[in-house]
């Protein structure tokens, strides 16, 4: 395993905005991060993925960027991050950071000075459309006469990653950050960077809609991804390349690691997006476990800021199934990226109408909420609302039969026991309901997602977590019994 750290990693993905006001005006900021090193250090993660905290219009809330060496004001200064670097690392955790190379802002002052930067066309020259809704991804710029290519948001104008000069730049922002510490980087919509050469029509499959395979998931985008991943290696210990890799197509997202020469991570979303159910998550797995090259595992994570929280979306408020989620997440052969929140179930907020700040339809706010801390949740006029504290850090902290104290201890027994970090995954047979699989030899992990009691043979041992804490350290001889939403990791 060497110097691979995250492959030993729990990480923890946080918002800043949203995460905690170290000045109080109302908008999460780096100072603030730091404030909580102390909490993340209580709960045991090792690494911190900070969506962009870059210069930024905020069009995309941080994914617009308009300086990519620089720091948002109302996140604070450079000398604030490297503070939070510096204090995270004296506790033992690591700080990644979000890159964003598909797109700048329009406002980057490259989209005046360094047009060749960018994808132009005369005229509408295909079928692209915007991710974002609204049609055509092409845009006509007045000042040029010509349009450009936006994936995204029209403020969000597509890099020409074919430009060797872009190249260049980007890899002058990676060595910026990894010179200054930084652990690595998230790669915001690592699969699209390059774009078809003669920029085709993206298919339409009758009754499946379009298929992006032209204005985005080209081939040569790998090349870049393998040059990043030799920048990365030259530093100690190696820098995190960490891949949104958004594809739900097994093979095609395996890609993405290269011969272990690309990504070191990707995010499995096919499982986020699965439903809670035991059959259609051990498939999902089975086959991730099959793409998967030599060496290499998943990012598994139910949670993000765009998908919203799995405490509502697959544990629908009940906290004993937020605990099977959270068995599943860190339970699996791969590293845990869990988002702020996660360890409490929390569930995602309430954004009425004329709250709503983000540029995509559905709105992703109600995933981007603040932070509670305390039963009146610890925010003064936060920049979305904050609603619903029930769930609160002050609270959960007090109480050792919390989901926060067993999100905690869950952490504590995967640093603690060898075969649940690291050792090899083996499903089980399991009655309808139940999953349950084998890490290493001689840890079992067990989960009924069904509406009906279960019993597991063949397993003995004794539980060293339950999410029904009470059963903790009871000896299981040949049969484990699961009531609905209960889960274990049983260990031998
Ligand atoms: C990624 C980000 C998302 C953003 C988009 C455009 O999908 O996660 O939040 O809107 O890229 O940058
Ligand atoms: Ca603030």
């Amino acid at each position: 395993m060497g110097d691979r750290w995250w492959r030993d990693a729990v990480l923890y993905q946080v918002y800043p905005r949203s995460f905690a006001d170290a000045n109080g005006d109302g908008i999460g900021d780096l100072a603030g991060v730091t404030e909580r090193l102390e909490y993340l250090e209580w709960l045991g993660v090792d690494g911190i993925w900070l969506n962009p905290i870059h210069p930024s219009p905020n069009v995309d809330w941080g994914y617009d960027v308009s300086d990519y060496t620089g720091v948002h004001p109302d996140l604070g200064t450079l000398a604030d991050l490297d503070r939070l670097v510096t204090e995270a690392g004296a506790r033992g955790i690591r700080i990644v950071l979000d890159l964003v190379p598909n797109h700048t802002s329009d406002r980057h002052p490259w989209f005046r000075e360094r047009p060749d930067f960018y994808v132009w066309s005369d005229e509408v020259p295909n079928n692209w459309e915007s991710i974002f809704g609204g049609g055509s991804a092409w845009k006509f710029d007045d000042e040029r006469g010509r349009y450009y290519l936006h994936n995204f948001a029209p403020g969000q104008p597509d890099v020409d990653w074919w430009n060797p000069e872009v190249r260049t730049e980007f890899e002058r922002i990676l060595r910026f950050w990894f010179d200054r510490g930084v652990a690595g980087f998230r790669i915001d919509v690592a699969h699209a960077l390059i774009k078809d050469a003669q920029l085709r029509d993206d298919p339409v499959i009758p009754g499946l809609g379009m298929r992006r395979r032209y204005s985005m998931y080209r081939p040569e985008t790998h090349d870049i991804l393998r040059e990043w991943h030799a920048l990365a290696r030259e530093y100690a210990p190696p820098r995190l390349l960490l891949g949104e890799a958004y594809s739900l197509e097994f093979e095609e997202w395996a890609s993405y690691y290269g011969a272990g020469d690309e990504l070191d991570l990707a995010f499995a979303f096919v499982l986020t997006h699965a439903n809670l159910d035991a059959a259609e998550m051990r498939d999902v797995v089975a086959e991730v476990e099959a793409v998967l090259p030599t060496d290499a595992w998943a990012c598994w994570t139910g949670s993000n800021h765009d998908i919203g929280r799995f405490a509502s979306r697959w544990a629908k408020g009940d906290d004993a199934l937020a605990r099977c989620a959270l068995i599943v997440l860190l339970g699996l052969r791969g590293t845990p990226c869990l988002y702020y929140g996660d360890e409490l179930a929390l569930e995602s907020g309430v954004v009425s109408e004329d709250r709503i700040l983000d540029v995509a339809s559905p709105s992703r706010d109600p995933g981007r909420t603040p932070m509670p801390w305390t039963p009146d949740g610890g925010w003064h006029d936060p920049w979305l609302p904050l609603t619903d504290t029930r769930r609160n850090v002050e609270d959960q902290r007090a109480d050792a039969g919390s989901t926060l104290h067993f999100t905690r201890d869950l952490i504590a027994l995967r640093r603690r026991l060898g075969d649940l970090r690291s050792g090899r995954y083996e499903a089980l047979p399991a009655p309808d309901g139940a999953w349950v699989w084998r890490r290493g030899a001689g840890t079992l992990v067990a989960v009924n997602l069904g509406m009906s009691a279960v019993a597991i043979h063949g397993v003995d041992g004794s539980i060293a977590t339950c999410t029904d804490r009470v059963r903790e350290g009871e000896r299981v001889t040949g049969r484990l019994e699961l009531a609905p939403a209960q889960g274990a990791v049983v260990t031998s």
